[in-house]
């Protein structure tokens, strides 16, 4: 999205007329439904050029994996991870609109592997142990919007993350990975992952100039006493954006939940 040689980013014509009033619209399905008529590629965060090392490095081998994308949106996350090689790919989200367009964008290029549902990553219609990966960029960070003190975020805030989470470990397999690309920083989302009911170990890098952001691996079966420990556990980066950032991210968007 920063990088107009990589990722299109819509023009900014388009992107102001999709932005929301309020940071809540985040929270309301038929925003979703109405931005993504209009808009047709949007890149959350960073795209797949920023963080293809880390996937690479901690997901081997890729090619064999079953991968879920929690809200996909518009963007061509699946489809670079499609061109890695990793060819069982299910992605949903809770818009129709973006289900459909996705559909049709994917099979335009010729994929026609990748499976698009409408569905709530808060009630997860899979059975048990069924990806080897569950991936999301930017997604768990909706359910941050107005969610109050950082610190102490809403009971209905923590809720939904929670079955979110759950969720999320439910439908891993045993040795399975969850990746989540965030703006929440650590000591936000720490008390989330580290609840007692998960069993995965969580590691956390960051990626980005300026404004970092964070890539948590979460190994499902590996948590161990000392397994909370990460490469970058005490060096956070200071928030610290530079004009071309706020010029071409979802400035209300971030500026909602960079504390988180
Ligand atoms: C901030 S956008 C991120 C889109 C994409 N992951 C990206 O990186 O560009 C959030 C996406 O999550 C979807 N979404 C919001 N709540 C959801 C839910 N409960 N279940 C599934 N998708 C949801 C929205 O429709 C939207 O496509």
């Amino acid at each position: 999205m920063d990088d107009p040689d990589q990722s299109p980013a819509p023009t900014r014509s388009l992107k102001t007329s999709v932005g929301p009033s309020t940071v809540s619209a985040y929270l309301d399905p038929l925003y979703w439904d109405k931005r993504f008529s209009s808009e047709e590629h949007y890149e959350w965060l960073k795209d797949y050029s920023h963080f293809r090392h880390l996937i690479q490095l901690h997901l081997q081998p890729v090619s064999s994996s079953s991968v879920l994308e929690l809200g996909c949106g518009n963007s061509q996350l699946s489809e670079e991870l499609y061109n890695d090689g990793i060819t069982d790919i299910t992605c949903i989200d809770l818009s129709a609109v973006a289900v459909d367009n996705m559909q049709k964008r994917l099979l335009s290029k010729g994929i026609k592997d990748i499976k698009v549902l409408e569905a709530d990553m808060l009630d997860l219609p899979f059975t048990r142990e069924s990806f080897d990966v569950v991936i999301e960029k930017g997604t768990m960070d909706v359910l941050f919007v107005n969610s109050g003190d950082p610190w102490n975020p809403r009971p209905e805030t923590v809720n939904k993350a929670m079955a979110m989470l759950q969720g999320v470990h439910r439908v891993l397999k045993p040795d399975g990975v969850f990746i989540s690309i965030s703006f929440g920083q650590p000591h936000f989302r720490r008390p989330l992952f580290e609840a007692p009911e998960f069993t995965w170990s969580i590691e956390w890098n960051t990626f980005g100039d300026g404004f970092h952001y964070f890539f948590y691996i979460l190994k499902k079966g590996r948590r161990t006493m000392d397994s909370e420990g990460c490469s970058e556990k005490f060096d956070i980066p200071s928030i610290c954006l530079y004009q071309e950032e706020l010029d071409n991210e979802d400035y209300l968007f971030r500026t909602n939940v960079e504390e988180l």
